[in-house]
């Protein structure tokens, strides 16, 4: 497994930025979320079989602790007295035993919501109730909210664009806590990046959505991806963007269904996990294969993921096939690279359709060291496979991975005199060129 070294953890601790600290979700949330496989066909029967699965293959352990009950697990109406009410025929022994039946397995239940009139499947949504519905969730065994964006109030009732409206639920979250002498939810916006919430989600929130609806595609993952190679920037601790549920074990399953091929999964889970988004599992997991448990469980990802001293997302140093700092949603970048406690981690995507050689110089990245050699992890073989002394070339298969970790190993050998590796201007000292 991945060690810390502690003088090199320290550092990257000191110099952190942090977004809202109020105590929670200072790493990514890791869990599950019925969205992506089951939209509103659930119930406490299909709800729990996802938790014990969870638990016999080990998830619970590697991290997904969370179970968000997504859209339609309430009636239509609220009570008389203005409350929410459980669905009974999903959950006939109600939701207080029930989360007390998935607590057992090491598993909280976590709420869905919504900042208008209703949820966007129809259901009630919290506008002008934010207190008596955490309230309600509270009573749940939950503290953890996804808070959506449909059927919001005109303009003129609230007077608020995106921040202010999303600020309602914030500041009811505080109060709630300040009250109970608790911790806060854990508050997780989902208004699908339509006001850059990249930008200010931090101020009010743990994490945002940056997209609208994940797909089980290429194309929408290839999208996210290009999405995030201008936004990685504003996930650090206390503040992640979220690229959505993920798709993985969505193949042939799901709704809609999938078509992503093995490649392409390990592509997608791999650049969530770098790039610092929660890992919310969308898949039913009682006939999952082999495979989706491989990736789900990907321990190497989920250290980096959840890396204690390094909060920030890996970066883009070249974009590869499509022209640097333009956005092609079919040619996301291929070249990323960041910090860890662990060494320096890199995600190479081969983002065509075919198989391709990818090379970099590792002072591309700058994250590395110049003048040092570097022994490299793969993050999906598990295991040391070389060394690196200033650069890299591999072949990956079409819309294939390559997640490496490479760890200082010393000077480079000494046969590489005074030339630089990646840029020109190299000089001897008496001010002649060595390589240009
Ligand atoms: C929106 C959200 C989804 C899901 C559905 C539920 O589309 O973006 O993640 O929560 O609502 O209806």
């Amino acid at each position: 497994m991945l060690a810390i070294p502690p003088l090199a953890a320290l550092a990257v601790l000191l110099t952190s930025v942090r977004g809202l600290n109020n105590g929670v979700g200072r790493l990514p949330a890791m869990g599950y979320d019925t969205f992506n496989a089951f939209a509103c066909n659930y119930n406490a029967t299909s709800v729990l079989a996802q938790a014990e699965a969870m638990q016999r293959h080990g998830l619970i352990e590697a991290g997904y602790k969370t179970l968000i009950l997504d859209d339609c697990y309430a009636l239509r109406t609220r009570n008389a007295s203005g409350y929410m009410v459980a669905d009974p025929s999903k959950w006939p022994h109600g939701l207080p035993a029930f989360s007390k039946q998935v607590n057992k397995l090491g598993i909280k239940l976590a709420a869905y919501g919504d900042n208008g009139y209703e949820t966007c499947a129809g259901y009630p949504g919290s506008y002008g109730r934010e207190l008596q519905d955490l309230e309600t969730w509270h009573s749940w065994g939950m503290s953890y909210l996804k808070y959506d964006n449909c059927y919001i109030p005109a303009d003129n009732v609230t007077e608020e664009n995106m921040f202010g409206r999303y600020q309602r639920m914030s500041n009811a979250i505080a109060e709630f806590a300040a009250k109970r002498g608790q911790d806060p939810f854990l508050f997780s916006l989902c208004e699908w990046g339509w006001e850059q919430p990249w930008i200010w989600g931090k101020q009010i929130s743990q994490a945002w959505r940056i997209d609208g609806d994940i797909k089980p595609y290429w194309s929408a993952i290839a999208a996210i991806i290009d999405q995030v190679s201008f936004q990685y920037w504003s996930s650090d601790f206390y503040g992640h963007n979220d690229m959505d549920i993920l798709e993985v074990g969505n193949t042939g399953q799901g709704s809609p269904p999938g078509n992503l091929t093995y490649e392409e999964t390990k592509s997608h889970f791999t650049a969530w996990a770098l790039m610092k988004s929660p890992l919310i599992i969308g898949t039913d997991l009682t006939n999952a294969t082999n495979q989706t448990f491989e990736i789900l469980g990907n321990k190497d990802l989920i250290t980096i993921n959840q890396d204690p001293n390094v909060g920030h997302s890996i970066s883009p140093f070249r974009w590869g096939i499509n022209p640097d700092f333009v956005s092609n949603s079919t040619h996301p970048a291929e070249y990323w690279s960041g910090n860890s406690s662990y060494g320096v981690v890199f995600m190479i995507l081969n983002s065509q359709d075919t198989d391709a050689t990818m090379f970099f110089n590792l002072t591309e990245s700058w994250a590395i060291r110049a003048g040092r050699q570097y022994s490299v992890y793969d993050m999906w073989q598990h295991k040391t496979t070389g060394m690196a002394v200033r650069n890299l070339t591999f072949s990956l298969p079409a819309h294939g991975v390559a997640a490496l970790l490479l760890k200082d190993a010393g000077p480079e050998p000494e046969y590489l005199d005074g030339s630089c590796g990646f840029y020109y201007q190299c000089s001897w000292p008496n001010g002649t060129y060595i390589s240009n």
